[in-house]
């Protein structure tokens, strides 16, 4: 029986176990694959990962603090997972000792776009790894979504700046790190910051006005929890499209288990029980 596994720290209200063991049951390979989550401290990930492939493992996802030591343990890495400098999924081939990384946090967020209407710039709020993959994604496939360059803000400017500078150097950024934001030259914005995880007012803590949204805008808030977002609340009073980060959840997992099965994810059923 192939296991499958999310890596995490804390990794208990992880929704990934649900929504992969419902897609396998839906791909009918619910019998003979099977996902859970595993709580691994940073100090031991390396072990528990190299230990994997003998205790049945085929791959498994790796969510926050994990993802630059996943694709630091791994032999072989995508230029996607190297260029971002992180890796969401690991696959374990088969001679055992081959651990592979890729990174599906990318192209999962772009997968949550609906192309925008005109070419405006993309604005990433935040500095962390989800930031780097997010500024990334905009960028080496902003042509999918009609980009003209990525702004970064964050509150620790230097941290902007970093990111700006790292990744300038593998893809085409066009953009700047900013220190104050025009709200309405964005056609995306994406929240990457932790602010409304623990309910904060994003408007007191992000450069952002409540009212200041469009309706030709795309806003991303990778904060997710029972109720949407305040973030997304306000954008969605101004006509704006909203994704929540259950949404980029589900497209990062449907093409990890393609990646592992082979097999088409269903994007529906992950979506069901992401929420149930
Ligand atoms: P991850 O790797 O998951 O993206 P992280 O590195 O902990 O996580 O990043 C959290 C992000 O949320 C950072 O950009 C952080 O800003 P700082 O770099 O200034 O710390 C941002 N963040 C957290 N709390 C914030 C707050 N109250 N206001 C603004 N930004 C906040």
């Amino acid at each position: 029986m192939p296991r499958l596994a999310v890596l995490g720290h804390p990794v208990a209200h992880s929704r990934s176990p649900a929504l992969q063991n419902a897609a396998l049951a839906e791909l009918g390979l619910g019998e003979e694959w099977r996902y859970e989550a595993i709580d691994v401290a940073p100090e031991e990930f390396e072990a528990r990962v190299r230990a994997m492939p003998a205790e049945g493992f085929a791959g498994a996802n790796v969510t926050v603090p994990h993802k630059e030591a996943a694709l630091a343990v791994a032999d072989l890495a995508s230029e996607v997972a190297k260029e971002i400098g992180a890796a969401n999924t690991l696959v374990f081939g088969e001679e055992q000792e081959r651990i592979h990384a890729h990174n599906t946090d990318a192209p999962g967020l772009i997968a949550t776009l609906p192309g925008s209407p005109r070419a405006r710039r993309a604005l990433v709020l935040g500095a962390g790894g989800a930031a780097r993959a997010a500024v990334w994604a905009l960028s080496a496939e902003g042509a999918v979504v009609d980009i003209t360059g990525v702004d970064i803000w964050n509150r620790t400017g230097s941290r902007a700046d970093a990111v700006y500078a790292e990744l300038s150097r593998v893809t085409e950024l066009g953009g700047a790190p900013v220190a104050a934001v025009r709200q309405d030259a964005y056609g995306i914005i994406v929240n990457t910051t932790t602010v409304g995880l623990h309910g904060e007012d994003p408007f007191e803590h992000l450069p952002l006005q409540r009212t200041g949204f469009d309706h030709e805008q795309v806003v991303v808030d990778m904060v997710y929890g029972d109720a949407p977002s305040p973030l997304l609340a306000a954008a969605e009073a101004s006509g704006a499209t909203v994704v929540d980060g259950l949404e980029v959840l589900v497209q990062q997992g449907a093409l990890s288990l393609k990646i592992w099965t082979g097999r088409d994810a269903p994007l529906d059923v992950m979506r069901a029980a992401a929420r149930a």
